[in-house]
């Protein structure tokens, strides 16, 4: 994983009729770059088969060419009659995101579903009963041309199998210690996805 920082100086301001330049040090971590350093091996599937009566897929996998490296998830959700349905992968980690404010993922889609979700889970609450945290966003479709979504750390709130929980403790942007990537059938959702679909993923970052 590696975790770059930069520096961007960017505040030019005018007090009291001279100028002044200050650094407003707005800082970018990254957390995933599969264009260079970072592979999908610690990736590992969370799809609706954790349960019984689950028919979906996905894989995870590096695309390493001459002229470029990135990651794609290829995804199948096969809903149950009610549309439940989720195919996704996840990394176990340990992430402390204090200081900043906002996931970046430089992606593009293709195939029948557009709506995806990042879910975070926090303090070794890797697994059941705890619930997740989960942001849902459109990925930019495209066979062309990569754009960066970006998702706010206030945004994700917590869900149990699909349903909002309300009463959750907050996400604790200290511990994170599980991320993933997911699409999802939309049981509960006004959008309903099905079929098969592809992620391309170059990078995930995080800033302030
Ligand atoms: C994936 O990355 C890890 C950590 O950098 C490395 O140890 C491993 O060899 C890589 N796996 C492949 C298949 O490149
Ligand atoms: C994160 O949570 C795990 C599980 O509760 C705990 O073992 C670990 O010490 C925590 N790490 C930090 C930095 O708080
Ligand atoms: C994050 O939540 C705020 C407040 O609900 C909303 O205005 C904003 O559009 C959301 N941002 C994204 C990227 O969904
Ligand atoms: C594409 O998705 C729509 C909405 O979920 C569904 O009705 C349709 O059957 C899907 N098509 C394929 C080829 O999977």
């Amino acid at each position: 994983m590696a975790l770059n920082t930069c520096l961007i100086i960017t505040g030019t301001f005018l007090i009291m009729g001279s100028a002044v330049t200050s650094q407003d040090e707005s800082i970018s971590l990254s957390l995933f770059d599969f264009t260079s350093s970072d592979n999908v091996s610690d990736w590992t599937e969370q799809s609706d088969t954790v349960r019984t009566v689950g028919k979906s897929k996905a894989v995870f996998v590096m695309q390493e060419t001459q002229e470029f490296r990135r990651a794609i998830l290829f995804t199948l959700l096969n809903p149950q009659s009610n549309g439940a349905a989720f195919a996704g992968v996840r990394i176990e980690t340990v992430m402390n995101f204090v200081g900043l404010s906002t996931i970046h993922i430089n992606c593009r889609a293709q195939g029948n579903s557009t709506g995806y979700k990042i879910v975070l889970r926090h303090d070794g609450e890797n697994n059941e009963p705890y619930p997740t945290y989960e942001q849902f966003f459109e990925a930019p479709m495209s066979s062309e041309v990569f754009s960066t979504v970006s998702l706010p750390l206030a945004n994700f709130t917590a869900y149990y199998r699909g349903k909002a929980v309300p009463n959750a403790k907050p996400l604790d942007i200290t511990n994170i210690t599980s991320f993933g990537l997911q699409v999802y059938g939309g049981v509960y959702g006004a959008i309903h996805q099905s079929g098969v679909s592809s992620l391309e993923v170059n990078t995930i970052d995080v800033s302030s």
